[in-house]
């Protein structure tokens, strides 16, 4: 298995472009099982995650165009005129568990689907019931057998008033694809608000859908026929642009992000800004700096968008262990998200778990060591500190890397760092 080596100490100094957004890209993917007409994807990222999604939508019989247009991403045409197979096969899904996006497309179009359940994760269990309920609710018969969601509705999905318990990006995305096509009206009450979201909803209204409320957290959706075609363009990846302003924090340097939108990344800014770190929106870039002064502890909280994204969590974590002061980061979201913590010990970090809380107490500077990455963003947590390590770090599995980070140690070589993929 590759690793990544990096040589601590570099400041950033250049320019990073800014991929299309990973969680907004494979719902927009499983979209394309709504309509016979094609759905053309612009900025889609080239990841580990997309070709996964891809590969499952091939398995229903999508048909599927792509083009390279280098730093604007991939083009996918996608056209479903019929659906070969309604099933999402265990070896795919347990490789990426948004595979469960095409559940409400699958039954809101052709009324049948068997997903395999995605099962856990290294953040958490992980489960799938505000779907479930959410597609009940809107008269589809669901049962879990064999480890597969079985899901009918012989007459259509029927509008229904759902309300979730608690926020649920992806119950959100599933339910918001099926009531597109559902008969009559369908209101999701405490819906998620994520910019990917957002950005869904758009592509579904250019699809011909009728959806009111986008951004909001009530969001009403008016079922139609047929949806039609679309050419819809990925919004930048909000967290991948703030794992690289967390980067330049951690280093020290100057960098524009391009295509960077501090609009998305308003939480994550209030912290690096009260941090000490510079950012500041000039036309399409980013420009994210920090001169020399060291950084200071800030309290951290994750919650829903707009809240602090968990998606930053583990990044702020890396930054704060050799910041001025102490820093309590809280994990509200996902139940086991601490995984970089003892990780990030072996290499200095001065860190108490209590609970869902993390106390982090700055250190003057990590020493490099060989660590392990466990997750897609405990993976990227390491990658920054070793970026300011003394001496060398060795991140171990990297796939976890691969999945959300398109070309992490291209962008980061071109802009100083001392960092190589070493082939195992
Ligand atoms: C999406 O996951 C993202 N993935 C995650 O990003 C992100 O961390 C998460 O939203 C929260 O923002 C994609 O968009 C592909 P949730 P999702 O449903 O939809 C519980 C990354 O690193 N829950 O909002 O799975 C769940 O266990 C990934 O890019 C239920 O209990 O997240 C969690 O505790 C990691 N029942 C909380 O809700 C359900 O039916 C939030 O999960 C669904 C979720």
């Amino acid at each position: 298995m590759d690793s990544i080596r990096i040589i601590g100490g570099r400041p950033l100094e250049g320019r990073i472009r800014i991929s299309g957004a990973k969680n907004a890209a494979l719902p927009l993917l499983a979209a394309g099982l709504l309509t016979d007409r094609p759905l053309m994807l612009g900025n889609l990222p080239r990841l580990a995650d997309i070709e996964t999604m891809l590969q499952l939508l091939a398995g229903h019989g999508v048909e599927i165009d792509l083009a390279e247009n280098g730093e604007a991403g991939r083009t996918a045409i996608l056209r479903t005129p019929t659906l070969a197979d309604d099933t999402a096969p265990y070896d795919i899904v347990r490789k990426m568990r948004a595979s469960i996006l095409v559940l409400g497309p699958l039954l809101a179009r052709w009324h049948r689907a068997r997903v395999s359940l995605p099962g856990g994760c290294a953040i958490g269990s992980r489960p799938v019931d505000l779907h479930i309920d959410g597609l009940r609710r809107m008269g589809a018969e669901i049962d879990l057998a064999d480890g597969y969601v079985a899901a009918r509705a012989p007459d259509g999905l029927i509008g229904a008033t759902i309300r979730f318990p608690s926020v649920s990006v992806g119950a959100t995305e599933n339910l918001l694809m099926a009531a597109t096509l559902a008969r009559g009206q369908t209101v999701l009450e405490n819906a998620a608000r994520e910019p990917e979201i957002t950005d869904l909803a758009n592509c579904l209204v250019a699809m011909g859908a009728r959806i009111d409320g986008i951004g909001s957290d009530l969001l009403t959706v008016d079922g139609v026929e047929a949806l039609g075609a679309a050419e819809h363009h990925v919004l930048p990846d909000r967290i991948e642009c703030a794992t690289y302003a967390a980067a330049v924090a951690v280093t020290g340097g100057a960098v524009d992000l391009a295509g960077g939108r501090l609009d998305l990344i308003e939480a994550t800014a209030g912290v690096l800004l009260d941090a000490g770190v510079g950012l500041e929106q000039h036309g399409d870039d980013l420009r994210v700096w920090r001169n020399g002064a060291s950084l200071k502890g800030v309290d951290v909280t994750t919650q829903p968008y707009p809240g602090f994204p968990t998606d930053m969590q583990a990044q702020i974590m890396s930054l704060m262990t050799t910041a001025e002061g102490a820093a309590a980061i809280t994990e509200t979201i996902f139940e086991n998200r601490f995984m970089h913590v003892q990780e990030l010990r072996r290499m200095g970090a001065d860190i108490l778990v209590k609970g869902s809380t993390a106390l982090v107490r700055g250190v003057p500077r990590l020493s490099g060591a060989p660590v392990m990455a466990t997750d897609l963003r405990a993976s990227v947590s390491l990658v920054l500190a070793g970026l300011g390590a003394e001496g060398e770090t060795r991140v171990n599995r990297i796939y976890h890397l691969d999945r959300g980070y398109e070309r992490l140690e291209a962008k980061l070589a071109a802009c100083g760092a001392e960092i190589e993929r070493v082939p195992e």
